[in-house]
């Protein structure tokens, strides 16, 4: 695909949204955003060039006047978090597979390319590292079920009706603009604001359980990508460094760019959680030609730098 070209970014007010907006205007292409900040903020695409749409992708009639003229859309829309789906999981449901299904059959009619935001979850807790896009799925919670859902319609899609789709498998991403203000927020986002705040990091279990952490511009630009390049219809792709971090690393990496101890509190573990999670990255290199740019430190350092800015405290 050549640059230049108008995309919708479903969730686009979102975490990884607004970065993949900001990738996709720095390519030249042009962006529209359907977001009903049920989690996103339209202040993260502030200074942004982007068309914005306050509405649900489950309103079929928004959906087919917003297509116009759109030459792909990527769906990051959904009510993310493992834990919120245990605790609601028909919310999940309706706005994740619903969801999906309804922008698919308005992305096939406007004759649009599909990018779906995909999910390590799908892999459970299989004890083979890394987790290559052969394994078989085998989703833990509610959520994964969403995700993996999203995953097959985006599969079958290319298949019976030879619309172009592709699925980018995230892997824990982090990065500024991530929120750290609901009991749902990633485990980056909650320890950095427990470190810039002088409170405790709570780690639910023994803090061995490790994660393949990926700064958020890395996953904005392999996310596009997946876009432009011409990939297999309904291709899953990992997308992520290939490397594991234990939350215990994760603390004391805090600790470092601190400058003091970062005090830990063991707590119960959490239901439907996996243990480790490491992602095969061979082809999305094969593929899309995606390495990450950054290390888990120097994205840390900028995460840090970013909350202390919107959180003035002493670290
Ligand atoms: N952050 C991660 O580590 C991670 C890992 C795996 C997969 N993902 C997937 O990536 C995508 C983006 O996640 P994120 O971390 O940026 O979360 P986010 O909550 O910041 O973004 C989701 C966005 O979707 C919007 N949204 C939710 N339901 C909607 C609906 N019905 N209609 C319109 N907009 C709706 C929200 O308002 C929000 O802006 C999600 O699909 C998530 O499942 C994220």
């Amino acid at each position: 695909m050549s640059e230049g070209k108008q995309f919708l970014i479903t969730g686009g007010a979102g975490f990884i949204g607004s970065h993949l907006a900001q990738a996709c205007l720095s390519h030249g292409h042009r962006v529209r955003v359907l977001d009903n900040l049920a989690t996103g903020l339209e202040s993260n695409l502030e200074g942004m060039d982007v068309d914005f749409v306050q509405g649900d992708v489950r309103d079929e009639a928004l959906l087919t006047r917003i297509m116009q003229g759109v030459d792909g859309v990527f769906h990051l829309a959904a009510l993310p978090s493992v834990p919120r789906s245990v605790k609601d999981p028909y919310a999940s449901h309706d706005n994740n597979i619903t969801g999906v299904l309804k922008v698919l059959i308005a992305a096939r009619d406007a004759g649009a390319k599909m990018v779906f935001a995909g999910s390590s979850s799908a892999y459970g807790d299989t004890e083979v590292l890394p987790k290559n896009e052969d394994m078989p799925v085998r989703p833990l919670s509610p959520y994964a079920v969403t995700k993996v859902a999203g995953e097959q319609y985006l599969q079958v899609f290319a298949r019976v009706y030879g619309m172009p789709t592709a699925i980018v498998r995230y892997f824990n991403v982090f990065g500024p603009r991530q929120r750290n203000d609901s009991p749902y927020s990633g485990v980056i986002a909650k320890f950095c604001r427990a470190a810039l705040e002088g409170e405790v990091c709570k780690i639910e279990g023994d803090g061995l359980q490790s994660r393949d952490f990926t700064y958020v511009a890395d996953a904005a630009r392999g996310t596009l990508l997946a876009m432009e390049k011409e990939v297999p219809g309904g291709e899953v792709i990992n997308l992520a460094g290939g490397n594991r971090i234990s939350l215990l690393d994760l603390v004391s990496s805090l600790s470092k760019l601190c400058g003091r101890e970062v005090g830990i509190q063991h707590v119960a573990d959490r239901p439907g959680d996996v243990k480790h999670s490491q992602a095969d990255v061979n082809k999305a290199l094969r593929l899309l030609g995606f390495e990450t740019e950054y290390s888990f430190d120097e994205g840390l350092e900028k995460t840090l730098e970013w909350y202390k800015k919107e959180h003035p405290a002493p670290c």
